[in-house]
């Protein structure tokens, strides 16, 4: 039987029956993923990166909305260095897609053009500076990429980031940052998100496309194996450490240690290699193709399951610690 629906405030923005979001995740997260997870029950995200030309991209919001009536997000890049920013933003108002995820950058734009249509602009964030500022800007909400996350994670642990967002900004908030069961979500709901995003613990889906040698990977890594660098696209993010990753080097180099006192320097140093990653060629260069981006959480991944049985199982999960816990 399916686990009754969890209501929160996200969940009664978009209508659907759980608070849980399969996290965008570049090459990784596919129609496949996306319809899989919204029939589930939760709501799942794409980088509109992993659809190129963008044609392809159009056709991958097109297959989506025929292939389900569920509700799902688009992560856009809203960085000047995205050279399709207008594409993006305009196939994704044009669909009435609910919801943009924004990343990399200022969302000014993006959300002033959204005002008065259907979609819902929800902002990722790593601190409270950031977080207030997209809020004056006319956010409907935001996520929180607390330390520990897959892909570019923040400083900050989310013990201490949900509670403190929640307190000063008041708008929806989505948890994100080593969540891949019932304990993570009753944490973090406990501390004040209205939703979770699980990113790391969706690789290992059986609708996820990756290889077998990652989704392997990420069943077999400890947190240890979470290295935190900056060289593989320019800007923090954890990944499994293995030998090509470990021979690229995992501490900045020369140029960016004299550099890392130089704001602007530094950001050019980012885009260069932000792009170097997202067009490299072939699988012999560090790119997300060839490196695996995963967060801490692979602690408690330990099988391959459909989108279906990780969102029943957390849900069931959940259910269980709130009768359980401590009274
Ligand atoms: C392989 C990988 C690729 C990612 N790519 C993106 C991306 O393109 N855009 C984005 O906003 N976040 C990206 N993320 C971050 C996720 O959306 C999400 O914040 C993160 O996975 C949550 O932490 P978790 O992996 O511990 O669940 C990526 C994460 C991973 C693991």
């Amino acid at each position: 039987m399916r686990a009754a629906k969890v209501e929160t405030r996200f969940t009664k923005m978009f209508n659907i029956d759980y608070p849980i979001i399969s996290a965008p995740m570049f090459l990784v997260s596919s129609v496949e993923t996306v319809v899989a997870t919204g029939q589930a029950g939760g709501l799942g995200a794409f980088p509109a990166f992993n659809y190129r030309p963008i044609e392809n991209y159009a056709k991958a919001i097109k297959d989506i909305k025929s292939q389900s009536s569920a509700p799902f997000a688009i992560n856009i890049i809203v960085q000047s260095s995205n050279k399709f920013l207008e594409q993006h933003i305009e196939h994704a108002l044009e669909n009435e897609v609910p919801m943009i995820i924004t990343s990399l950058g200022g969302p000014k734009e993006v959300i002033k053009r959204a005002e008065g249509t259907k979609t819902k602009i929800f902002c990722n964030v790593v601190g409270l500076e950031h977080a207030k500022k997209v809020a004056d800007l006319g956010a409907d909400g935001l996520i929180s990429a607390g330390a520990g996350a897959g892909g570019h994670a923040g400083e900050t642990s989310p013990f201490a980031l949900i509670p403190y967002l929640k307190k000063h900004v008041d708008l929806p908030l989505i948890a994100a940052g080593s969540i891949v069961d019932g304990k993570g979500m009753a944490a973090a709901l406990a501390l004040g998100a209205d939703a979770i995003y699980m990113g790391t613990r969706f690789i290992a889906s059986k609708e996820s496309t990756v290889d077998q040698d990652y989704k392997n990977a990420i069943i077999n890594a400890h947190p240890q194996d979470i290295v935190n660098t900056a060289q593989v696209d320019g800007f923090p993010g954890n990944f499994i450490r293995t030998p090509l990753l470990e021979k690229m080097g995992i501490e900045p180099g020369l140029i960016e240690s004299l550099a890392s006192h130089n704001k602007k320097v530094k950001r050019a140093i980012s885009l260069f290699r932000a792009g170097k990653s997202l067009l490299a060629p072939d699988k012999t260069k560090v790119s997300y193709k060839t490196v695996y981006s995963a967060g801490h959480g692979v602690a408690m991944i330990d099988e391959i399951l459909s989108a279906d049985e990780i969102i029943q199982n957390t849900v069931n999960e959940y259910r269980q610690l709130l009768q359980n816990l401590p009274k």
